[in-house]
């Protein structure tokens, strides 16, 4: 194949699981090209390209710094509590889900004493109870995740940052955008955030394989200041910023070989972001619509919904509830016989009880492809058939 444009991927199941997600056929070119120096100029403009581009997408232009790593989301929460936290600080997670267990037993394993905030399934985090303990203790950061994906619960991300600086100034917020980023609109200048630790294989629709962190200026002085040295060694910020800063004024410069090809993807995929229709703005409204006519559809059909109330539910996925009588055994099989990958349960206490479609990126922003009318169709009749056979 001689060009993006004549590429195609080969046939296969539609991935409409929480992330990874389907991606473009000109992300996928981009992942195949010939491998180059990672010092290469042409190859350290489009790695600089990302820094920014990821700057624009999260609106962090003021106060963001960017790091892009080899790894996968996770090594984000490793970031944070390898750079940010110095052993016995206490840190407050705002838990709505497995996502937010899994991040809480990162910052212990850095050391941090780790108060979980845990919401009731699909509710979220009462804020009289985030305000109670930041008078209470010197909370060196709060630890938000922006959706759960086990619970498709969208939290206030917004609401808690006022309120966290206007409690404990000096605290640091995290927010963990893994399945937001792309899906879901984030100010992180405006918001007054200090962490965006997300990833490509979801709302932005690339391949796997990158650990994707903005970094505030007050982050990173507090990184400066810290006592005890940085309990890490790959996921040390120290050694990472020079690299970042040197690929951003186009030098270069080594610590640990970036993966090539990946970074060419994202370069093409963060430019679809930015500068494909619809526009960022635009993209989050459209995410909106998809997931409220997806939501208004399946209740048709019976389902229930993890989130108990649709303003903090996700945009870019649904946590459904089978309808009553029907069993996981009726809906994830069928439908991957019909060529269509949805998600199981993840939360649980309530595995058995729920499935997760995804929404985002090329799914629900390219309507041409008709991924959404094709799920749709096809959970209504998997649904049909498994009553039929109940009557
Ligand atoms: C909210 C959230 N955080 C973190 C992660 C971990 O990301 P990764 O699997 O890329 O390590 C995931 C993965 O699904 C996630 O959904």
């Amino acid at each position: 194949m001689s060009s993006a444009q004549e590429f195609q991927q080969a046939p296969h199941k539609l991935l409409v699981i929480p992330g990874p997600i389907e991606v473009d056929n000109r992300i996928l070119y981009a992942n195949a090209s010939p491998s180059v120096s990672h010092v290469s100029p042409a190859f350290i403009s489009i790695f600089g390209d990302c820094l920014r581009m990821l700057r624009t997408i999260l609106y962090a232009e003021k106060t963001g710094q960017p790091f892009m790593i080899a790894g996968s989301g996770t090594l984000g929460w490793d970031q944070t509590a390898a750079n940010l936290v110095e052993p016995g600080e206490e840190v407050v997670v705002l838990n709505h889900g497995y996502f937010g267990d899994s991040f809480a037993e990162c910052l212990e394993a850095y050391g941090a004493k780790v108060t979980v905030l845990k919401a009731p399934i699909g509710g979220i985090v009462d804020e009289n109870e985030l305000v109670k303990v930041l008078k209470e203790k010197k909370v060196k950061l709060v630890t938000i995740t922006h959706v759960d994906t086990s619970t498709g619960v969208l939290s206030p991300v917004e609401r808690y940052c006022e309120l966290i600086h206007k409690t404990s100034p000096d605290t640091l917020i995290a927010i963990d955008a893994v399945c937001a980023a792309g899906s879901e609109e984030i100010r992180f200048d405006d918001w007054g955030l200090d962490v965006v630790v997300t990833a490509p294989q979801k709302g932005l629709g690339v391949p796997p394989g990158l650990s994707l962190v903005m970094a505030s200026k007050k982050a990173l002085g507090v990184l400066e200041k810290r006592k005890a040295p940085v309990t890490a060694y790959y996921a040390s910020w120290r050694r990472w910023l020079p690299i970042m800063q040197a690929y951003e004024a186009g030098q270069p410069k080594y610590f640990a070989t970036p993966p090539v090809q990946l970074v060419n993807a994202l370069h093409v995929g963060l430019k679809q972001v930015l500068e494909d229709k619809p526009s960022l703005e635009e993209r989050f409204k459209v995410h909106k619509q998809v997931s409220n006519y997806v939501k208004d559809e399946l209740e048709k059909m019976g389902c229930g919904f993890v989130p108990l109330d649709r303003a903090n539910s996700a945009n870019g996925m649904t946590a459904a509830r089978y309808p009553k009588g029907i069993t996981a055994a009726d809906v994830l099989g069928p439908l991957a016989e019909r060529d269509i990958v949805v998600a199981g349960g993840l939360h649980k206490e309530i595995a058995s009880e729920y499935f997760r479609v995804g929404h985002m990126g090329v799914t629900a922003v390219d309507q041409q492809r008709g991924d959404i009318e094709k799920i749709l169709k096809n959970v209504k009749e998997v649904l049909d058939i498994a009553r039929a056979k109940q009557a």
